[in-house]
């Protein structure tokens, strides 16, 4: 068993918005002048995408994933089954800490349309504030190195393998997780 189609969309959606996170992202803490456009393009796309990562996270838990291939050697399995749960924690503890900077930091946000984003409180974070904003970054860096396991592991099966596991993230599968 695969996944259905509407798990295929939100993995692919999920690809998208991590993407331009994460390059955002970077260039806003390696830039020192970085144009305002990167940082609104981050808070914009950060919470537009939102309600659909946080969605996607909870149904994957509540739902489980897809079977593993039992073709496959168990430390495979095991380490493929490891990075979908990283990436689960680190898009939640980026989103959590994400949301917190944006919405009740003391620092102003905008839109990528020039609009303020609103403050739930303007809550001065202190020690609290440094803490959220190391964890943001954990999380970023995180999320890197477990995509480059995820991709890696994916082409090894293209390249190498050839066992069609692609397949399952790209043809949708009836019934599917
Ligand atoms: C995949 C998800 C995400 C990644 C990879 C990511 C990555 C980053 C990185 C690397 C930084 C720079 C940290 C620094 O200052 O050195 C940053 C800053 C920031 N992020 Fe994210 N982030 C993500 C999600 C979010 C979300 C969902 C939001 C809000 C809805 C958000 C809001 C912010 C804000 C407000 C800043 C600070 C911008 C500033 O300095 O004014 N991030 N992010």
């Amino acid at each position: 068993m695969g996944y259905n189609p509407l798990s295929l969309l939100l993995h692919w959606f999920t690809v998208l918005w991590v993407v331009v996170m994460w390059v955002a992202g970077v260039l806003i803490s390696r830039w020192d002048d970085a144009p305002d456009a990167v940082y609104d393009l981050h808070v914009t796309v950060g919470v537009l995408g939102l309600a659909f990562i946080v969605y996607r996270i909870v149904r994957r838990i509540l739902r489980g994933f897809a079977e593993a291939n039992p073709g496959h050697a168990g430390w495979e399995r095991w380490l493929a089954r490891a990075v979908q749960w990283v990436f689960l924690a680190a898009l939640s503890v980026s989103i959590i800490t994400g949301v917190i900077k944006t919405f009740l930091g003391t620092s102003t946000q905008y839109f990528l349309w020039g609009a303020e984003v609103p403050k739930i409180g303007r809550v001065r974070l202190g020690e609290a504030g440094e803490w959220i904003e190391t964890l943001h970054e954990i999380a970023a860096y995180t999320l890197f190195f477990a995509l480059i396991l995820h991709v890696g592991g994916a082409l090894k099966h293209v390249v190498f393998d050839r066992d069609g596991t692609l397949m399952r993230i790209l043809k949708p599968s009836s019934p599917g997780k």
